[in-house]
């Protein structure tokens, strides 16, 4: 579904701010795919999806959706096609519209041009579609988005994703930001919507706990590279110790990042 072969980001080339965040990156994501990406900070994660959103043209290489050559598509017209959310929880909604305005238009997104208006009908859809977020959100349709816990508002965002239809979902650390028990809510959600939606996932996590758990394929990315990609039966028999000796064996030293480390499995 998704191929990205030799993909090199290199910023600011030239300068003395050169950086390279992703080196020669050769990956495919499979239909169905729902992979989990962890790696320390600044390891290239949110680069990799930003090239796949296509938030920026690679440097060097090419991404690949469904075989047609989207590597100088703009992020708008991808946003046809791709969902993302990210760690701040404003970002998904405009919180100075009302829940339902907000889910108009990315219903709209999803009719791709279909003129449809917010009627009784409409309204009835929602409140539906809210109820089954079970967060009481149901009652709330002319509240104002800004009026919403952080958890609410990236399970409202989550649940508009999912009603415009997208192929694939990006997720970057889309429960960070949040306190253990709404991110706990708000990855249930995200697991139930992959597999009700048969979605396509790619969810990039501090948490290995998480990254462990969920999904059926994991990546482990450190200074620009995929050095990790298992699934299926490894996958399942992947533990925080043996995630952990395997950088070892691949990068001969001993992974380092705190946060990622020190993550409780319930957070
Ligand atoms: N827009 C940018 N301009 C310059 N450097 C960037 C930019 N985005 C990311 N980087 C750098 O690229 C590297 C990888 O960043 P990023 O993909 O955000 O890492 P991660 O998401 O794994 O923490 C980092 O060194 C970061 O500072
Ligand atoms: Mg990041």
């Amino acid at each position: 579904m998704i191929r990205l072969q030799s993909v090199t980001q290199v910023f600011n080339p030239g300068t003395v701010n050169e950086n390279t965040a992703l080196r020669n990156v050769t990956m495919k994501v499979r239909e169905g795919d729902f992979i989990t990406v962890i790696g320390s900070n600044g390891a290239g994660k949110s680069t990799l999806l930003n090239l796949i959103s296509g938030t920026y043209p690679p440097t060097v290489g090419s991404v690949h959706v469904n075989d047609v050559d989207v590597t100088r598509h703009p992020e708008y017209k991808r946003a046809a096609y791709i969902g993302r959310i990210f760690q701040n929880p404003l970002l998904g909604t405009a919180g100075n519209m009302t829940l339902e305005d907000n889910m108009m238009i990315t219903y709209r997104k999803g009719f791709k041009g279909l003129r449809i208006s917010l009627n009784h009908r409409m309204r009835d859809f929602f409140r539906t579609r809210l109820k089954d977020l079970d967060m009481g959100l149901e009652n709330r349709l002319k509240d104002n988005v800004g009026l919403l816990s952080g958890g609410q508002r990236q399970a409202l965002t989550l649940l508009m994703m999912v009603l415009s239809e997208p192929e694939l979902i990006l997720l970057d650390e889309h429960t960070a930001a949040l306190d253990p028990k709404n991110a706990q809510i708000v990855l249930d959600l995200t697991t139930r919507f992959v597999s009700e939606y048969r979605l396509t996932a790619m969810m990039i996590t501090h948490n290995m706990h998480h990254a462990i758990q969920y999904g059926n394929r994991l990546l482990m990315m450190d200074n620009g590279e995929i050095i990790l990609d298992v699934d299926g039966d490894e996958k399942r028999a992947l533990t925080v110790d043996k995630l952990v000796k395997k950088f070892h064996e691949i990068r001969h030293r001993d992974f380092e990042s705190d946060e990622v480390l020190l993550t409780d499995p319930n957070e």
